[in-house]
């Protein structure tokens, strides 16, 4: 998967997208903005809105910044915030930020198909202030697994579609301090879907 690729096939899902992903993802997102812990007058950012599923689900009083890198997903976005929201066109491996600008950051459904997962978390956590939280939800192969023949078939199958269902979370997690991960729970399939709490720490 590249960015072009994906503006493609983005392109194709965006009238489709809630149709397909609303309900089955539902109870998952409302878990992971819960343990997101959002105040009124906090900063959150949103890397690959997508058609913007989350949105409804922000608290109220919250200052949300929106960002992906498909503008068809976005302007399906546009429609579902009540409150002020900021959208922008943006590669989410690459956060036009400064270091530290929010107190939440929330990665549903993005790690998995950004072209490099890695790099777009560890550009989540640069723009994420000490102290700050941020909430993964998404679909990585469980970390003791190694990919079987079957699965990487099955894998580059779907990773035409526009995700990549074979990725550990344990290898884009490397470069962050230890310790990090706050809680990590089983939440589709079986537990293919995780809900992972990331805290960043306040230097001494
Ligand atoms: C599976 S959808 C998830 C959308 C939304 N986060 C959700 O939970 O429904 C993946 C989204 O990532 C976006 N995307 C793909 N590559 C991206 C990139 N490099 N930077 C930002 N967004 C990207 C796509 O346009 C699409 O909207």
């Amino acid at each position: 998967m590249n960015n072009r690729d994906n503006l493609q096939l983005y392109r194709l899902y965006a009238p489709l997208y809630d149709r397909l992903m609303r309900f089955w993802t539902a109870n998952s997102r409302r878990k992971a903005i819960a343990l997101l812990d959002l105040k009124p007058g906090e900063q959150l950012l949103i890397p690959g809105v997508g058609t913007g599923l989350d949105l409804p689900v922000i608290p109220a009083g919250v200052c949300t910044t929106a960002v992906d890198l498909s503008s068809a997903m976005l302007q399906q976005a546009q429609g579902k915030c009540q409150e002020t929201v900021g959208f922008g066109v943006m590669d989410g491996q690459v956060l036009a930020f400064p270091d530290d600008q929010f107190d939440a950051v929330l990665l549903n459904l993005i790690l998995s198909v950004v072209p490099d997962g890695q790099r777009a978390l560890e550009e989540a956590w640069r723009v994420l202030r000490p102290g700050g939280r941020m909430v993964v939800f998404d679909k990585f192969l469980p970390d003791h697994e190694r990919s079987t023949a079957f699965r990487n078939l099955l894998g580059s199958l779907i990773r035409r579609l526009g995700t990549d269902p074979n990725r550990h979370f344990s290898d884009m997690v490397r470069a962050l301090p230890d310790g990090v991960i706050v809680k990590d729970e089983p939440a589709l399939l079986r537990g293919q879907y995780r809900i992972i709490v990331l805290h960043k720490p306040v230097p001494d």
